[in-house]
């Protein structure tokens, strides 16, 4: 089947692009008493996103019945420059009207890493109902080397099946990182992906290739077997695809 791409002018018009279809999504309705559940990615390129919900939609969003959770983490204290929660703090928390106990964010401050991916699924666990968890929207970006999250080519998180966040190691400062596992991806009702600037043009056009393209890139495995993926991409991504 073909990709879901959408291609916006530049970087700003495609934060606006995006907040919109989220703000749609957000605000379909709900059974009494329901919420909705949004995995924010990390990176750069979901700040002026973030920042758009924050100014323009501020008073659109439904706040009180909005969980968010994160894709992936820096092993980082939160208030790090490098941290993904200090930089959806900066952008959008500090402005909006959300309750506290709606944000998740993965937890870095233990001593081993891997005890706090477990404590993680298992806010994960009381937050969204097992087998397993069924995010209404899930952001994802994609580096150059095809990896997201914090899911990088060749990590032995890739092959996780079973636990629902995994601790990974990146090639880049900081290294150590948490990271929500394809199974967890891949039971997303709708995942957004937010691709942008021309370093990205050739792999995404490789992520794109499908079946053609023989290397397993980690952006390529995020296919929902009951959801769907749509590609927000800038021209200057789009500029190799055909
Ligand atoms: C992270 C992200 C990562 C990011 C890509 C793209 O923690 O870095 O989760 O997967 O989305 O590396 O990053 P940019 O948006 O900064 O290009």
């Amino acid at each position: 089947m073909r990709p879901d791409i959408r291609i916006s002018a530049d970087g700003d018009r495609l934060a606006r692009d995006v907040a919109r279809a989220i703000v749609e999504r957000l605000n379909q309705p709900l059974v009494p008493g329901g919420s909705r559940s949004l995995c924010l990615a990390g990176g750069q390129t979901p700040r002026d996103l973030y920042q758009v919900l924050a100014t323009e939609y501020r008073d659109t969003i439904p706040w009180p019945r909005l969980h968010l959770f994160w894709g992936d983490e820096r092993y980082v204290p939160p208030d790090d420059a490098q941290s993904n929660y200090r930089l959806v703090r900066e952008s959008l928390l500090d402005h909006v009207p959300i309750p506290k106990e709606n944000v998740h964010p993965m937890p870095t401050n233990l001593p081993d890493p891997n005890d706090a991916a477990a404590a993680y699924e298992q806010t994960l666990r009381e937050r969204l109902s097992p087998p397993w968890p069924r995010f209404d929207l899930v952001l994802l970006g994609m580096g150059s080397d095809g990896h997201t999250a914090s899911l990088f080519p060749g990590s032995p998180a890739l092959a996780e099946r079973t636990r629902w966040v995994a601790t990974s190691r990146a090639s880049v400062e900081p290294r150590v990182r948490l990271t929500l596992t394809l199974p967890v991806l891949n039971r997303a009702a709708l995942v957004f992906f937010l691709v942008a600037g021309a370093e990205k043009a050739d792999i995404l056009r490789r992520v794109l290739a499908g079946p053609s393209e023989p290397v397993p890139y980690p952006a390529a495995a995020v296919r929902p077997e009951d959801g769907r993926v749509v590609w927000w991409v800038d021209q200057q991504a789009a500029r190799s695809l055909p």
